[in-house]
């Protein structure tokens, strides 16, 4: 049997943080698939395209696709033959919004699973928004996400300062 998992996010950008989740459920599952999603709740500063680009760039081919996922989040595991739920957890503030949730998936659809790993301790403050915030301030944020997304985000950092 195919051990198949769905990680969704919003990823804008990838961080070293979720590539951490990745490797990780690469090991738990026979494939990840990881859904770049478009939130209602938020304004991206990088394009579903580009945000599948960066997570593409990052993780392996041979056990990770890559897709984007425009409706609800249950629909889409079903469709991919999908058991379980990757998300990963890293503050308490994280809780509520996880709990919530996971909670209505479960009510939604109770075959899919969702499996909460915990961040490694060194990500643990690590978020895109965060990230974002520091960028946009001119801050360093090579530590936080892969060289390739660091550059990415300086140039949109600096396009978006033109206008
Ligand atoms: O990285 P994010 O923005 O915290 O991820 C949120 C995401 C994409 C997991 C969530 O918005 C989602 O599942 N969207 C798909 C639509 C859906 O199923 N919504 C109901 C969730 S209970």
């Amino acid at each position: 049997m195919t051990r198949i998992a769905v990680y969704p996010g919003s990823f804008d950008p990838l961080t070293n943080g979720h590539l951490d989740i990745i490797q990780r459920s690469c090991a738990l599952f026979d494939k990840l698939i990881v859904a770049v999603a478009h939130n209602q709740r938020k304004q991206p500063l990088f394009s579903l395209e580009e945000r599948i680009a960066m997570v593409r760039s990052v993780s392996d081919p041979a056990k990770v696709e890559v897709d984007m996922i425009d409706g609800l989040l249950v629909d889409y595991a079903h469709t991919k033959g999908a058991s379980a739920v990757v998300r990963g957890l890293r503050a308490v503030a994280d809780f509520e919004y996880e709990f919530q949730m996971t909670l209505m998936n479960r009510r939604l659809a109770p075959d899919v699973e969702t499996v909460f790993l915990m961040t490694r301790d060194d990500h643990s403050f690590v978020s895109s928004s965060l990230v974002k915030e520091v960028a946009s301030f001119g801050g360093n944020v090579d530590e936080f996400v892969p060289p390739a997304i660091a550059a990415q985000l300086k140039a949109r950092i600096a396009e978006r300062a033109k206008k």
